[in-house]
């Protein structure tokens, strides 16, 4: 059977992505955020897993603001980098993991999660970033197949952060069911409080970020609890993001523990962070 081996959440700022391509991550304002994930890239290059499923919210590139499904799931075989508008990001293309996809999409909607089904999409920052950083230089190809779901954080009304929670765990469940023998890691993205226009462009909330950062492993059904207007209200109206990685927590076991973790300020107009959990539940 599959299992879930580890659980990374991790901020997935463009500009993070551009300072690994144009090798950049030596620089006096990049440094510091590199050198944060040091710990975790060494521990994950240990511990490669066949396929990360990467739970990632679409930027209006791969799907426009005509129609928004709160969640969806890719089921193709590869899927091209997405041209955010400045040209496709120099990484190989991710290639899929279809069967494992297919069962995620009628486990989930068995669970009653009326998820989309994307059989064509091109990925854009929010899951290429995190990508590079578990894997800094892939060369032709990723170290893993991966299957994409999507959550809607850019349109009211978003799914609720209990939602997604509940979400997380019916998706782990689903994983633990597939029949392969397949070493699976979660990825929750976005993050952590950022706010990108209007009145509050800039909001950095490092008190509710460190809460976030602790209470994802040891108490995320309060952050569960929360409500979008929460995370707006104390995150920004990007750090809603935040709720992505109560789907990766969900789909963890109750015994985790953490290997790593980093916080910095800034990464663009974000506060920037990793946390890497390896689960320990089927030992
Ligand atoms: C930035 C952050 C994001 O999460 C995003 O999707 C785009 C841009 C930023 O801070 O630049
Ligand atoms: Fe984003």
């Amino acid at each position: 059977m599959a299992r879930v081996t580890w659980g990374l959440a991790t901020s997935h700022v463009p500009s993070i992505g551009a300072a690994m391509d144009n090798h950049k991550t030596g620089d006096e304002y990049w440094k510091p955020l590199f050198d944060g994930y040091g710990p975790a890239r060494e521990w994950m290059a240990q511990h490669k897993p066949d396929v990360a499923v990467i739970v990632y919210n679409d930027h209006a590139n791969a799907i426009d603001l005509d129609m928004v499904p709160s969640f969806a799931v890719g089921t193709a075989a590869t899927y091209d980098v997405a041209d955010e508008g400045w040209g496709r990001r120099p990484v190989p293309p991710v290639v899929g993991a279809p069967e494992l996809s297919e069962h995620l999409v009628r486990e989930l909607i068995d669970a009653e999660f009326d998820i989309t089904t994307c059989h064509r999409l091109d990925v854009d920052h929010g899951l290429t970033v995190p990508l590079s950083v578990y894997c800094r230089e892939p060369g032709d190809a990723w170290p893993c197949a991966v299957v994409p779901v999507l959550v809607n954080v850019i349109q009211y009304p978003q799914p609720t952060a209990a939602r997604c929670y509940r979400l997380g765990k019916a998706l782990g469940q689903a994983i633990r069911s597939f029949p392969q023998d397949l070493n699976v890691a979660v990825f929750g993205t976005g993050g952590m409080s950022h706010q990108l226009a209007g009145a509050r462009a800039g909001l950095i909330n490092e008190r509710f970020d460190r809460m976030f950062l602790e209470a994802i492993e040891h108490d995320p059904e309060s952050l569960a609890a929360l409500s979008r207007e929460d995370y707006i209200r104390e995150a920004g109206t990007e750090g809603i993001e935040l709720i992505m990685w109560l789907v990766m927590r969900g789909a963890m076991s109750d015994k985790i523990a953490r290997v790593h973790d980093t916080y910095h300020v800034p990464a663009s107009n974000t506060a920037a962070a990793l946390a890497l959990f390896e689960d320990l539940g089927e030992r």
